[in-house]
């Protein structure tokens, strides 16, 4: 099929990439420049695994084009809308500026019997908002929403096998045509039985909303009883992999520890809350509320346990920071807690040494003030105290022995990622989040 993606992001990239791979003539647009260039060069402009080999092995095929000219689109028969729904400035709702400008840029360019599909997590009531005014200025396209599951670091993989298809369509056979068009995009995972719900748009918004909202309370949940765990002496980790056996609550996403961040579960959870609060229905997701404190307090807890080690203060101290991104496997810092935590130990006057395997240079554009290092070995040099808060695998490896230059024996886990005894055992004290 012909496919335009309007947004080259994290979703966008990654999703018109893939969809070239199974097989569809796809055409990426994005108003960035620099952004169109490196895609269009076979080069990802963002760290995601397995991006850069499927940009060169799609483009080779010819079938995969970069633009920022929205003429290019006329011949699609389906346009994707993956842009971002980021956080209104000064308050909790999403800001649609961005979906608005692309639908309102693709509108003109629709071909008969073609298909506007929004992929972007948007409030409820957004797709019939715009519904209607495809209505009235394009009737010969129609609009679905197909709100995207996947998590970055395994963008990839996610789009190409996804877990569920969600279609929103309109009721009839206008959303039965929408249905029969979208299953010729997603021919390659139906075949391979992936579970398909056809639904009406506010459903289709709601699911992805409201998975979010699942995880974020899902780490949240496990946080509260890091807490508790903190106050009384038990072991959280433990704990978790005790409930997590139990198959009604599972292991996935009961990780404790620094906490959730990024470009996703932070900003869904607070602008599905806001647009709870514009349907009169604030009581039933004020929880979210309690869901985003327990994680801020996270931070907080942190950035106390730093001060605690080193004696009440954290001024004039050394500090190492190992992981800036908000996850591993990516170079995402947008609402990274670990960076945040960085940067509030700088303000108490930490000197602070940063690294991270590739999210230095995104880091570095919001806070511009840490001292970052390209290696671990520089950053502890002389640390009076070493941080781990983003848990690649490379720091999980890391021995003791390769900590000698520290000055300071004192390793803070904020991901619960390390063995407490092979620290311990090297001299070490070790401290955690949740963790006696
Ligand atoms: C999340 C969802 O997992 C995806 O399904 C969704 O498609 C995506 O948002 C989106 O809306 O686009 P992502 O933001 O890539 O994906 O990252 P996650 O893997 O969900 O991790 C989010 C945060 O939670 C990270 O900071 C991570 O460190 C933290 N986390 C995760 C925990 O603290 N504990 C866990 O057990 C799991």
């Amino acid at each position: 099929m012909k496919i335009s993606v309007i947004g080259c992001g994290y979703l966008g990239a990654v999703h018109a990439a893939c969809m070239a791979e199974l097989g569809h003539e796809v055409v990426g647009v994005d108003v960035d420049q620099a952004k169109i260039d490196a895609l269009a060069e076979g080069r990802a402009p963002f760290f995601e695994p397995g991006l850069p080999e499927l940009l060169v092995s799609a483009g080779a095929t010819g079938r995969l084009r970069f633009t920022t000219d929205m003429p290019g689109i006329a011949d699609a028969q389906v346009h994707f809308i993956a842009v971002g729904t980021p956080q209104k400035d000064g308050g909790h709702a999403a800001d649609l500026r961005f979906v608005d400008a692309a639908f309102a840029a693709v509108v003109p360019h629709l071909a008969d019997g073609s298909l506007v599909v929004g992929k972007s997590t948007v409030p409820i009531g957004t797709a019939a908002r715009l519904a209607e005014i495809l209505a009235e200025t394009a009737p010969q396209a129609t609009l679905a929403w197909n709100p995207e599951f996947l998590r970055e670091g395994f963008a990839v993989n996610d789009t190409l096998t996804p877990d569920r298809l969600v279609y929103g369509v309109p009721a009839g056979v206008e959303g039965e045509r929408a249905a029969r068009l979208l299953d010729e995009v997603y021919a390659t995972a139906l075949a391979a039985n992936t579970p398909r719900i056809v639904t009406d748009y506010a459903t289709a918004e709601l699911v992805k909303v409201s998975a979010n909202a699942f995880l974020a309370t899902k780490i949240s949940f496990i946080n509260a009883m890091a807490e508790i765990a903190e106050a009384t002496g038990a072991d959280v980790t433990q704990l978790a992999d005790a409930i997590g056996h139990d198959a009604r609550i599972g292991r996935r996403f009961l990780n404790s520890g620094l906490g959730f961040g990024g470009g996703c579960l932070p900003k869904d959870i607070r602008a599905f809350r806001a647009r709870g609060e514009e349907l009169g229905l604030g009581a039933s997701l004020d929880f979210l509320g309690e869901v985003d404190a327990i994680n801020l307090r996270r931070r907080d807890r942190m950035v106390e346990l730093t001060r605690e080690a080193l004696g009440g203060t954290v001024a004039g101290k050394r500090i190492a920071v190992l992981g800036l991104a908000f996850k591993p496997d990516s170079d995402d810092v947008r609402d990274s807690p670990s960076l945040d935590v960085a940067s509030r130990l700088h303000k108490e006057g930490a000197v602070v040494l940063v690294t991270d395997p590739e999210a230095i240079e995104t880091a570095r554009r919001q806070h511009p003030e840490l001292s970052y290092v390209p290696t671990v070995g520089e950053a502890v040099a002389g640390a009076d105290v070493v941080l781990v808060l983003t848990e690649w695998k490379l720091y999980r490896d890391l021995a003791p022995a390769e900590f000698e230059a520290a000055s300071g024996r004192i390793i803070l886990d904020g991901r619960n990622c390390l063995d407490p005894t092979r620290w311990r055992s090297a001299g070490w004290v070790y401290r955690s989040l949740g963790r006696p």
